[in-house]
């Protein structure tokens, strides 16, 4: 039991910098959307007006932050073998994180779903989900191997804490939906 919590509490911190960039956007974001207000071939939003320059910039500089911040604690933290690696990943977590989220508007958009509308899973997850891939580059660099069924138990607590910030973010007027 006690081995599986420091598998999770170690997971969580590895991916401090991808939920930080994720949640970065809702405050900082607005202005200049990143498809410039452009239409697929579809006719609709290549992304959507949700999907902001300031927001993505602020996703990629803040995860890269988190991570560099992490670097500090390098010695009591040692998930890298390097202290270097954290702030890499950082960038690779902020990056795979706002990838992640125009990848799931990009495909809302296909599907005919307006900015703000629900898409269970994708939502919560993806941006996760793409973190995790960014981060294959360097995950042999980690002090530790990644348990599917860590990884999975990682992915429905996030669901349920995206749920539930984002529910607090509604009811604080920072998000126009409760989703
Ligand atoms: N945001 C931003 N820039 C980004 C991502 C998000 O400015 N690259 C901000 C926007 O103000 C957005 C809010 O964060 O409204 C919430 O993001 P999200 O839930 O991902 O956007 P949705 O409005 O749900 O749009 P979509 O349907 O495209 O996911
Ligand atoms: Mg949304």
């Amino acid at each position: 039991m006690l081995t599986m919590v420091t598998a999770l509490v170690r997971l969580f911190v590895l991916f401090i910098p991808a939920y930080v960039a994720n949640g970065a956007p809702v405050l900082l974001g607005g202005g200049c959307p990143v498809d410039l207000g452009k239409r697929f071939i579809d006719g609709r939003k290549l992304l959507g007006n949700s999907k902001t320059v300031r927001g993505l910039i602020a996703g990629i500089i803040t995860g890269f932050a988190a991570g560099a911040v992490l670097g500090v604690w390098h010695t009591h933290l040692f998930l890298f073998n390097d202290r270097i690696c954290y702030a890499l990943a950082g960038l690779l977590e902020g990056v795979g994180a706002m990838v992640g989220d125009m990848t799931g508007s990009f495909i809302k958009r296909r599907l005919n779903l307006k900015e703000g509308d629900p898409a269970p899973i994708m939502d919560e997850l993806g941006f996760l989900i793409m973190a995790t891939v960014f981060l294959f580059p360097i995950l042999s660099q980690l002090t530790f191997t990644i348990e599917v069924i860590h990884y999975f138990l990682v992915l429905i607590i996030t669901y349920v804490l995206h749920k539930s910030t984002n529910f607090l973010a509604n009811r604080i007027g920072l998000k126009k939906v409760p989703w």
